[in-house]
């Protein structure tokens, strides 16, 4: 089926009850059995719930992966991956991931005996020189949060199933409108449905979908254990979201490319990072890898630039009116924000630097309002910088 067809209709069928076209919220506990043990497949809310079933469907149909899981966060959903790994292992990160992923990793699971090296994968020597006998996963953002690096996810994937390794894709910054890893030959990914997926910031949610039944096991294993399980409610509001994904990613990365045009001729920008641009050093891999159900390049809603000083940056933070000055990405409104002073404080500043996360970069979340208005509203907010 066609993404687009999938993405209204895979998962769900009308109410058996009433026909209600619309998957109803299953806001329950528990559930009825006729005689102990038996019953129509649902016993307990945590482990499973009809609403959140019809969601986990939807987004594996989208990713092209059999199974989806659906957690109460991203990090939820990260956290449920570390499940597949033990104390002694050691995992291969993306240097530039988003600040809370790097805080749960070096501050959280360092703990509990495993340890991690942070590289730029987009380069896979880079990867190849940090691999130990332990190594047993490689865990990538791309494009990465807020530089906007592109890792080759067929080339480390080559090399994950050369060496058994997991190569584990936070597909969060493109949706699976633009990128599929799993078609790539990646083992899991992961999202923050928060973003695009849900996209209309009123819902904290994430998803791990994969393609192989033995991992899947495992991950319907912890999904329960653990326990970190969204809400039939924002299980709901979810599914709604994916309905319109592939009309709101198009207008996503039809106005970013407008932008990131015009922001690249301004004089008081000095660097633009958006992967549609030619001036992108990766812009002919992002054409190559991320691509629409249909083969057509896309780049996503995501821009991050350089002011060249955080006192620049933050003049033009102050200025803008329509653009929101706000963490979080992929909703229907524009956003605005100063990375390193907001999603990626937790970066200690020496790290920030070594991978060029300067004080004057300041990152963007194109809406879907009328392009037009949005240039304005920079053109008059940079005028005061
Ligand atoms: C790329 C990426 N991955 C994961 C997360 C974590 O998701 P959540 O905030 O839903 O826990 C975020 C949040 O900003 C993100 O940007």
């Amino acid at each position: 089926m066609d993404f687009a067809t999938k993405a209204v209709h895979a998962g769900q069928k009308p109410d058996s009850d009433c026909g209600a076209i619309i998957t109803p919220i299953y806001q329950t506990s528990t559930y009825v059995q006729q005689s102990p043990g038996v019953h129509k497949g649902y016993e307990y809310g945590r482990t499973a719930n009809p609403t959140r079933e019809a969601l986990e469907k939807n987004l594996a149909a989208l990713e092209n992966g059999n199974y989806g899981f659906a957690f109460a966060s991203g990090m939820a959903a990260t956290s449920a991956v570390m499940g597949l790994v033990k104390q002694g292992d050691h995992i291969i990160v993306t240097d530039n991931v988003y600040g809370g992923t790097y805080r749960y990793f070096q501050r959280i699971m360092t703990d509990y005996g495993l340890s991690f090296s942070f590289v730029d994968t987009s380069n896979l020597a880079n990867v190849e020189a940090v691999l130990r006998p332990n190594t047993r996963m490689v865990f990538v953002e791309t494009p990465t949060n807020p530089l906007l690096r592109i890792s080759d996810l067929a080339q480390i994937s080559k090399l994950c199933r050369r060496r058994d390794l997991l190569l584990v894709v936070d597909n969060t910054f493109l949706s699976p409108y633009f990128q599929r890893p799993l078609e790539l030959n990646a083992d899991l990914v992961v999202h923050s449905t928060t973003k695009y997926i849900n996209g209309h910031s009123d819902v904290i949610g994430g998803i791990v979908i994969v393609k192989s039944e033995k991992i899947a096991e495992r991950l319907k294993f912890l999904q329960n254990a653990v326990g970190a399980v969204p809400s039939p409610f924002d299980c709901w509001l979810i599914l709604r979201s994916t309905k319109t994904l592939h009309l709101r990613m198009q207008q996503h990365n039809r106005s970013a490319l407008k932008i990131a045009e015009y922001l690249s001729k301004h004089p008081k920008v000095e660097r633009v990072l958006y992967p549609g641009l030619t001036s992108h050093p990766q812009h002919e891999l992002a054409k190559k890898q991320q691509l629409d159900p249909y083969g057509q390049p896309g780049f996503g809603g995501m821009i991050s630039f350089e002011m060249g000083s955080w006192q620049y940056g933050k003049a033009l933070l102050e200025s803008v009116k329509l653009f929101s000055l706000a963490e979080s990405l992929g909703g229907v409104e524009s956003l605005i924000s100063h990375p390193a002073s907001m999603t990626h404080a937790s970066v200690p500043p020496e790290e920030r630097q070594r991978i060029g996360l300067t004080d004057g970069l300041v990152r963007i979340s194109v809406g879907v309002e009328a392009v037009t208005d949005l240039i304005e509203d920079l053109e008059r907010a940079l005028a005061k910088v």
